[in-house]
């Protein structure tokens, strides 16, 4: 079928299989240590900021093994940095001079990054800030019109150069369309122009997803550092960093990084929503991704070997987790996400669909289920101790789509009547 003619549910299936993916935020703030905010922050003149590009030479830079960690994760895409708010591109531009390839290292990032994604199987992204705070008409943009247009301009040149220089590129991950707090009542589509440069983007590549911050919705909603679901049939995803919120590139000492439960918790709320998870490394200055990241994303890859068909391709579950968890479905399977082990017995109240069979993924054993008053379903058999120290999973597969009982007599189930 001609690409141009792809309906949203058809540009969207990959996506929707993949469920999980990696975010790396890595350019030249990654030098200082303290994150990609830096500059604005502590407030650098861009002189002196500029200056870092004569130490960004990234020795230990080998994307095959950023899409080798990916990849042994579970995660199906990666989205890079091209440029963020810093605006310096790690991609060859004829809009600007501070770019990776005319300054030290004198490499195309991009490039080499987009082979080794493809390289791995995976589907490629490029995350792309509007906002470039080298320019006065960003913080003043009355005062400062022409600034403001050259940088409104820079952002229509590079998407272009983005979306023609790299082959097939399958997500486009705007950010930074907004305005500095100080600068109220700008229309931002306008302010940008960005219906423009999406249609631009569309018609060069025709597949690709563009996420909602150019200012226009497009095709996916990007909760950030929270995983809340958008409404069923519109595609989303959920960023998130490891350690604190503030801070997505390397921040040397970065001490609350999450747990392995709690990151997978996090993917497994997103694939319960029919949504994906885009967990953020912050590679260090060097290229390299630090050991406790790639720790986590191992043992998440770990946990994906075997649970791996609860999370791709998921669909939502109107069956109640209780106490213990939370529920992915696939037509006529449920898949019982179990965070909290209750031990040898696990019940599932209101069910009304009938059970089949229940399968321990963790073991591959058999469960056995009852289903009794008040739509109880009962598994029996289970290990005492949890399966799996992050979360295990118990796959039912039910007569038909599992419906949950819906109590028309609020009080009945005191009775054991409930239905
Ligand atoms: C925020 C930040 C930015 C980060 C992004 C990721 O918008 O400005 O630093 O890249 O979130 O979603």
């Amino acid at each position: 079928m001609p690409e141009k003619t792809l309906t949203y549910t058809q540009r969207m299936k990959w996506f929707h299989e993949a469920r999980f993916g990696m975010f790396i935020h890595w350019g030249l703030y990654s030098l200082t240590e303290r994150g990609e905010w830096t500059m604005f922050v502590e407030r650098i003149p861009k002189k002196d900021y500029a200056k870092l590009a004569n130490q960004f030479n990234p020795r230990k830079f080998d994307a095959d093994a950023w899409a080798g960690l990916a990849a042994e994760a579970g995660m199906k895409y990666v989205v890079l940095t091209t440029r963020h708010h810093d605006g310096f591109c790690l991609f060859d531009s004829q809009a600007s001079d501070f770019t990776s390839v005319k300054t030290r290292a004198k490499r195309d990032f991009v490039a080499e990054y987009v082979a080794a994604v493809r390289r791995a199987g995976l589907k490629v992204g490029f995350y792309y800030s509007l906002l470039d705070w080298r320019f006065p008409g960003y913080f003043m943009p009355d005062k400062h019109p022409e600034s403001k247009e050259a940088m409104v301009q820079q952002y229509h040149a590079q998407v272009k150069e983005l979306m023609s220089n790299y082959g097939k590129i399958d997500v486009l991950w705007y950010d930074g369309h907004w305005m500095p707090n100080f600068v109220e009542g700008v229309d931002l589509p306008a302010f940008w122009r960005s219906a423009e440069v999406n249609a631009m983007a569309r018609s060069l590549q025709p597949h690709i997803l563009i996420n909602n911050r150019s200012g226009i919705d497009e095709d996916l909603d990007t909760p950030e550092q929270h995983v809340t679901a958008s409404k069923a049939g519109r595609g989303w995803e959920s960023c998130m960093t490891m350690g604190d919120s503030c801070g997505w590139g390397y921040i040397r000492n970065n001490p609350n990084m999450k747990t392995e439960p709690q990151l997978l918790q996090h993917l497994v709320t997103a694939a319960a929503g029919e949504g994906n998870l885009l967990l953020n490394v912050g590679p260090k200055p060097d290229g390299s991704i630090r050991g406790r990241e790639r720790k986590r994303l191992k043992a998440m890859g770990k946990w994906m070997k075997v649970n791996g068909e609860a999370i791709y391709g998921s669909e939502r579950c109107p069956l109640s987790g209780g106490m213990l968890g939370l529920w992915t479905g696939k037509g006529k399977t449920g898949y019982f996400h179990i965070f909290r082990w209750p031990g040898e017995t696990a019940v599932v109240p209101l069910v009304k669909t009938k059970a089949v069979s229940a399968t321990l993924l963790a073991t591959g054993k058999k469960v056995r289920i009852k289903q009794e008053y008040n739509g109880r379903l009962v598994l029996t058999g289970l290990p005492k101790d949890p399966p799996d120290p992050n979360a295990a999973v118990i796959k039912i597969e039910f007569a038909s789509k599992p419906q949950p009982m819906v109590e028309e007599d609020r009080a009945a189930w005191l009775d054991g009547k409930a239905k």
